[in-house]
């Protein structure tokens, strides 16, 4: 059977490594922060040319850098509508709304035309989703963020690694999340996440609020919480960063087989890829006018298949309040993509030539 994410493969790839680091943690008996956490640190600074604090899930991370950007019970944030729960539930259980922005129908990032047509005297700031793997349109949102003293956040749960006009993603943001849910680009072994910024303030004021509100020992300054990333998965990650490039290219390799083959296939139109930009493909995101049909080929074929996703943020029943001020529930692009996107597999293991093999047999 055709895996959608290969990890098993890619464990079997870094296995000597894996269970050697493994091996060291479990031996080590300091299984909550230490050396592989502060190490882990060190490399995703490095990496970012931020300051990395890592924390227990990429949800954790959104809330933990939403309270350090002070978010408070009555703000707007601008998310966009067509992505993951996540952004928009961490805003609303700060007791804010999320107000959903439309995304461009081409390369499903946040539109600024959007963003700039929601801002009002509540906005406070934009989380802008690196979706599928690519960044949003930081220029033009940089300008709006500007023009109405806005903050933004960064949500690269889906691109770390991702590059735009050269610069690293998780750079863009005045601060900056990830993800490494197992099946993420940089993933680990359960759950994990990390905050990135340039802003050291902002950076120590993550760390304090992941860890109980507290810089010393006992003295909570603010009321925080337990958001660890732990020690066994930091070491995980350690290894898999050093192969991170190198999966990074695969996946690039993948995406451009996948792109040529569907090329000549009409009413298939892969996500396309912004100028300057470079993606993790943490999905390979094909809009399809007919899917159901070619979701029925694909089952045929025995090509696993998700649709990231089903339903637009606006339409959510959770929001039903937040939509009603705002949006509204009119049809937009948003609602386009959830009606025609389709993901295949993709990772740096997928064996990309028997799927054109069985695509060629159904399509
Ligand atoms: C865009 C986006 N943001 C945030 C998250 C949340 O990450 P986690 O599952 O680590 O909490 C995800 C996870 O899928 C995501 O895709």
């Amino acid at each position: 059977m055709i895996p959608f994410v290969n990890i098993q493969a890619q464990r079997e790839a870094y296995r000597e490594e894996l269970e050697k680091a493994e091996k060291a943690v479990l031996e080590s008996g300091i299984y909550i922060g230490g050396p592989e956490i502060a190490g882990l640190e060190a490399e995703l600074s490095a990496y970012t040319g931020t300051n990395a604090v890592t924390c227990a899930s990429g949800t954790d991370a959104l809330t933990i850098a939403l309270t350090a950007l002070g978010v408070q019970p009555g703000d707007e944030v601008v998310v966009p509508d067509f992505t993951f729960i996540a952004p928009a539930e961490c805003v609303a259980r700060l007791g804010a709304t999320p107000v959903f922005a439309d995304i461009d129908p081409r390369t499903l990032q946040i539109s600024p035309e959007s963003v700039e047509s929601l801002v009002g005297p509540l906005t406070r700031g934009i989380i802008a989703v690196n979706l599928f793997g690519q960044c949003a349109p930081y220029t033009e949102l940089r300008k709006i963020a500007q023009h109405h003293g806005l903050w933004i956040l960064e949500d690269s749960a889906q691109a770390f690694g991702a590059t735009q006009c050269g610069k690293q993603a998780c750079t863009f943001g005045d601060m900056a999340i990830t993800s490494f849910y197992p099946s993420k680009p940089l993933g680990c072994y359960g759950d994990g996440g990390a905050i990135f910024t340039a802003n050291k303030e902002l950076a120590q004021k993550a760390r304090m609020l992941a860890n109980h509100g507290s810089e010393e020992r006992y003295l909570h300054k603010v009321v925080g919480t337990n958001s660890r990333l732990d020690a066994l998965q930091a070491a995980v990650l350690r290894v898999k960063l050093a192969h991170l490039d190198a999966e990074l290219e695969s996946r690039r390799k993948i995406a451009k087989r996948y792109n040529a083959f569907f090329a000549d296939i009409e009413g298939l139109t892969p996500q396309q890829i912004a100028e300057g930009n470079t993606s993790t493909y943490a999905q390979y995101t094909l809009l399809v006018d007919n899917r159901k049909d070619f979701v029925a080929a694909l089952d045929q074929a025995g090509i696993p298949h998700c649709i990231h996703y089903p339903m637009p943020l606006h339409r959510q029943p959770c929001f039903a309040e937040a939509t009603s001020q705002h949006t509204g529930a009119q049809e937009n692009a948003a609602d386009m993509a959830s009606q025609k996107a389709v993901s295949l597999p993709m990772c740096a293991f997928t064996q990309i030539e028997d799927i054109i093999g069985k695509l060629q047999k159904v399509l």
